[in-house]
């Protein structure tokens, strides 16, 4: 009865709230309402179990914007390597890029605010090892990453200093010319890019704000409407 209640509610939310927002093309902020309700939270709880037995994410993951995405995606019917090729590189420069994602229907703006992913995690040294000895960038950074290569092209390397965190100091590191990949700090040398980095190091809400929207966006990237996508039994194979 109080499961009943719950759909209910859910069910008049929906038709409130989600009515004005679902797309033409089968995503809703609601999607798990009725085909799956604790969908979101048994991900929650999975995400943060996860977090607490992983002793390199002891501290867990932290900060960072809180927001809603389109939800309904199907996978894929195909899943080739060659699809991939098309991936912007790490070589790529900021021009580059600008076009890359441009391609996509993403504004510089999107992309540097997406770049800001880069708050989290590492790169391993077979990423950036062409860079070593570059020398526009800061001196000790370049030191650091020497060091970091001597342990192989396995070795990772932090893109800032608060790995764990999702903040704004990946764009205060390009600040200092310690970005770690050539794609990261060519944006703080294209002056298109270098004026919305500076902005982004200066105000983290300015940064919070933009991912998101970016975030949104891409959530809406090629959706694969009816016959196009499937649920997959086994999330590594086609059906
Ligand atoms: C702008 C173009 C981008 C390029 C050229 C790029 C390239 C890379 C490369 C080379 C790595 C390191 C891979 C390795 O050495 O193992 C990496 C890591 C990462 N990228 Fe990107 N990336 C881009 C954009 C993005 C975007 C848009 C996101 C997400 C919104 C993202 C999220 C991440 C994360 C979280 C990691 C760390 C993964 C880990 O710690 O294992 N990147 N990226
Ligand atoms: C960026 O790369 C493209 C393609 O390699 C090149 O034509 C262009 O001159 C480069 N731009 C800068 C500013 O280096």
């Amino acid at each position: 009865m109080a499961m009943a209640n719950f759909l209910a509610l859910f069910l008049l939310m929906e038709l409130i709230a989600g009515g004005y927002r679902d797309g033409a093309n089968g995503l809703s902020m609601n999607y798990y309402v009725f085909s799956c309700p604790f969908a979101e939270p048994i991900v929650r709880n999975t995400v943060a179990s996860a977090l607490q037995s992983d002793p390199t994410l002891a501290a867990g993951l932290s900060g960072g914007p809180v927001y809603d995405i389109p939800k309904g995606r199907k996978d894929g019917r195909r899943s080739k390597i060659e699809d991939t090729f098309t991936a912007p590189a790490p070589s790529f420069n900021a021009s580059e890029l600008v076009r890359a994602f441009g391609q996509r229907g993403f504004s510089a703006r999107d992309m540097v605010a997406l770049s800001g992913a880069h708050t989290l995690g590492v790169a391993r040294c077979s990423s950036f090892k062409n860079r070593l000895g570059d020398p526009t960038m800061d001196s000790d950074f370049s030191k650091t990453l020497s060091k970091t290569c001597s342990g192989g092209d396995n070795a990772e390397q932090p893109f800032d200093m608060t790995r764990n965190n999702f903040d704004n100091s990946y764009f205060q590191a390009l600040q200092r010319k310690s970005g770690l990949l050539f794609s990261d700090q060519t944006l703080y040398s294209d002056p298109r890019t270098k004026s919305i980095a500076d902005g982004y190091a200066k105000n983290q809400a300015t940064f919070f704000l933009d991912f998101q929207q970016a975030m949104v966006k891409m959530s809406l990237l090629d959706v694969k409407e009816g016959s196009k996508g499937e649920v997959r039994s086994d999330c590594r194979r086609i059906n």
